[in-house]
């Protein structure tokens, strides 16, 4: 309890439903971020009672208008105050976060899955490449929890997928959501820089990567929670594009023909368009129209690392049976 005293029971908090309200009121007041996976308040106080009470999600309404046991309602307060005031991301005190309906194991060593891949996965991405059933070989680069390279599985269930990071923990935690997904066989994890050690070795259909992505300068601003995650999964260098300017030169070399590179790139689509004027990025749609994640094909990141090419794919048409919708390509 780091000196502190438990958190008092008040005899107002009887009912599951009382002791959301104040937990809702608590975390507001204390301004708790909640970009980590969650949309509000009342997510992450519902998510902090299941674990409390070791009830799943669908069961917790039944608790709304019944007495809660005066154990549980102290674990609840007890997670509630480690919430708002040490400002642990809710992830990591319960354990788990939940990315495309599946449930990811997350803890301090690694970032806890938000990312924008997840809308995109299932269908965007495909629409920009031959049959599923003919995806043999994908990458994931910077897998973090393994979250992605999961999601990149089930959906191209013939595929073989080569999943990287430079942080051992962070694959430590990457190998059990590999195992606990039943993909030991079909999803294997390389420790290594960007792509270091497959690059040149094997050709891919599709690699797509959330990067760290952060310029160095804003990790001290970030809210509280955010700088519980590991610093290397946020910050990418002064500008935050030293891992894509990698990913960029070792994803040409790795690529087939009809291959696509996919990166999520945050705040950084304007910069990455002033460091590359010529190359053709396709900004994918997200429901939040920030439209972040860039598609590349693989001509045009040869075209890109070949200089005094023009770009090969100019005028490509829109992905096999989509309209172009809100991409917005230059
Ligand atoms: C933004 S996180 C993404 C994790 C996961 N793909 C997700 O979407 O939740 C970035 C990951 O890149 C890893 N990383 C940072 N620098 C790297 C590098 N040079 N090579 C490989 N991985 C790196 C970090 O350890 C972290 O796990």
């Amino acid at each position: 309890m780091n000196g502190r005293s438990r958190p008092a029971r008040s005899p107002r908090l009887r009912t599951g439903g009382d002791l959301l309200k104040y937990a809702n009121r608590k975390m507001r007041q204390a301004g708790v971020s909640h970009g980590q996976g969650f949309l509000g308040p009342e997510e992450e106080s519902l998510t902090l009672l299941g674990h409390a009470l070791g009830l799943e999600w669908e069961a917790l309404p039944a608790c709304f208008r019944k007495a809660v046991a005066p154990a549980a309602a102290s674990r609840f307060l007890e997670l509630l105050r480690r919430r708002t005031e040490e400002r642990v991301p809710t992830a990591y005190l319960v354990g788990e976060a939940w990315l495309g309906g599946l449930r990811f194991k997350v803890d301090e060593r690694v970032i806890i899955p938000r990312s924008y891949f997840v809308e995109l996965i299932p269908e965007v991405i495909p629409a920009w490449l031959p049959p599923a059933e003919s995806i043999r070989r994908v990458a994931d680069v910077c897998t973090g929890s393994g979250c992605l390279a999961v999601l990149l599985a089930r959906r191209f269930p013939r595929a073989d997928v080569d999943a990287t990071d430079l942080s051992a923990d962070a694959l430590a935690v990457a190998a059990e959501n590999v195992a606990a997904h039943g993909l030991k066989d079909r999803i294997r994890l390389h420790r290594t820089d960007v792509m270091r050690s497959l690059s040149g070795r094997r050709r891919y259909d599709l690699i797509i990567s959330n990067p760290p992505y952060e310029p160095a300068s804003v990790l001290r601003r970030l809210p509280a929670e955010f700088r519980k995650e590991p610093p290397g999964s946020l910050v990418s260098g002064k500008d935050g594009l030293d891992v894509i300017r990698r990913l960029l030169r070792e994803a040409a070399a790795s690529l087939l023909p009809h291959g696509a590179l996919v990166i999520e790139v945050g705040g950084l689509r304007q910069a990455m368009e002033r460091a590359w004027p010529d190359l053709r990025i396709c900004w994918l749609p997200t429901a939040d129209g920030s439209d972040c994640v860039g598609l590349i094909h693989a001509a045009d990141l040869a075209a890109l690392t070949k200089p005094g090419r023009p770009s090969a794919t100019r005028g490509r048409p829109a992905p096999r049976g989509r309209a172009r919708g809100r991409n917005r390509a230059r």
